[in-house]
């Protein structure tokens, strides 16, 4: 890990607040990035990269308020801890960014075991948020993440939008603390438990209100657990967000052996993985239409193809999250990948590989009913 720090000035917050131009191509000023020094055959394909100078393809992603990912290749909440724990087996700056653990104004101690379970191509979780609550992630973590070149984003979550506002301002001019991610998919306790994420008018207040809290880059995580993404993600980029990412855990249970109860010690657990991959493009595909902010996607990554597949529904950037249990590195080998495959192509940015899947016209939206007809 290197002893340099990532630094966001003033006139460039100002200066990107919005995305430049669209999110389907994003015009990028930042620096090239240089990942070009062993370059391997991406996955699924015969023949032999083209050789990549160092520096010749350019990875940056700018999310706005000069916030600019050296890379496109992020590691999602909950899977790579505070980044601090896997300083040892995976050179952390090397990555676009990181998500940290969901983040809470007072520490909690998550749910009842069991907590995890597998399931065909994934895994079902119900960690219900432990952690140790901002305070102590900041006073532990953030001295560290400063010297990091990786922006680091913190994951936040809360139960009323006064415990939103009030981590997002305890976060707010931290150093090492480069954005936040805005974890809307808890129960909103004063709406008797309805979730922020599946109403567009709570998503919108809790994005309304951490905007006005923080100068810092605000991306909101949508749910893939709605019957229409659009309007959500309208209104939360209407109230201020610099960037969506999507799409967060599908609600699901598992049974117990002997089929007596629910195998989770909370009964709902997230489903993640390869399994929840079709409904994560579906929902960047309809996000990306909906919005001029950039959207990052998350489900499912596994290899090269999956980014590739996820820039081609219009997402800037992708997130890795369970196949890090498996393996720690691929994040790292992911950007390699991507810039060989730039490379192959004949490409000095990553940025033409962006939206390509997506209709010239706006598409009819899955709520519709036209994408399946039995
Ligand atoms: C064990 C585990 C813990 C997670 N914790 C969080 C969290 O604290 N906050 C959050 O926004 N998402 C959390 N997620 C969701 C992931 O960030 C991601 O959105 C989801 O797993 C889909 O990506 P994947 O299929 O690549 O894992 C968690 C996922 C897993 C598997």
């Amino acid at each position: 890990m290197k002893a340099k720090r990532r630094a966001v000035t003033a006139s460039s917050r100002v200066a990107e607040q919005k995305y430049p131009t669209s999110p389907k191509r994003p015009s990028g000023t930042g620096r090239g990035n240089s990942t070009g020094a062993t370059i391997r055959p991406s996955s699924g394909r015969a023949d032999p990269p083209m050789p990549v100078r160092a520096g010749a393809v350019d990875l940056s992603v700018q999310l706005g308020r000069g916030l600019v990912l050296p890379n496109p290749i992020l590691v999602a909440s909950g899977t790579f801890g505070y980044g601090i724990e896997y300083g040892e087996v995976v050179d952390v700056d090397r990555l676009g960014g990181i998500c940290c653990k969901g983040t809470t104004l007072k520490a909690r101690v998550g749910n009842p075991t069991p907590r995890v379970t597998e399931t065909p191509a994934g895994m079902l979780n119900s960690i219900g948020l432990q952690n140790p609550g901002v305070d102590a992630v900041i006073a532990r973590y953030a001295e560290t993440w400063a010297t990091w070149i990786v922006p680091v984003l913190v994951n936040v979550a809360g139960e009323s939008v006064r415990d939103y506002v009030e981590v997002a301002r305890r976060l707010d001019g931290v150093p090492g603390v480069a954005g936040i991610e805005l974890n809307i998919s808890c129960p909103n306790v004063g709406a008797g438990g309805l979730q922020f994420a599946i109403d567009a008018g709570a998503a919108a207040e809790v994005t309304a209100a951490v905007r006005r809290a923080t100068d810092l880059p605000l991306l909101v995580k949508l749910s893939p657990n709605v019957a229409d993404i659009r309007p959500i993600a309208r209104a939360i980029a209407d109230a201020g967000a610099d960037a969506l990412t999507a799409i967060n855990t599908l609600s699901g249970i598992a049974i117990a052996p002997g089929r007596g109860r629910p195998l989770l010690g909370n009964i709902y657990g997230g489903l993640s993985g390869p399994a929840v991959k079709p409904v994560a493009l579906r929902v960047v595909y309809e996000a990306a239409q909906s919005v001029t902010i950039p959207v990052i996607a998350i489900g499912g990554v596994m290899e090269l193809a999956d980014v590739l597949d996820f820039l081609a529904v219009g997402a800037v950037a992708v997130q890795v999250g369970t196949a890090i249990f498996a393996d720690p590195t691929l994040p790292v080998r992911l950007v390699d990948e991507l810039a060989a495959e730039c490379g192959r192509r004949g490409l000095t940015s990553y940025r033409p590989l962006i939206g390509t899947a997506l209709p010239k016209k706006p598409a009819q939206p899955s709520s519709k009913g036209v994408e399946y007809r039995p």
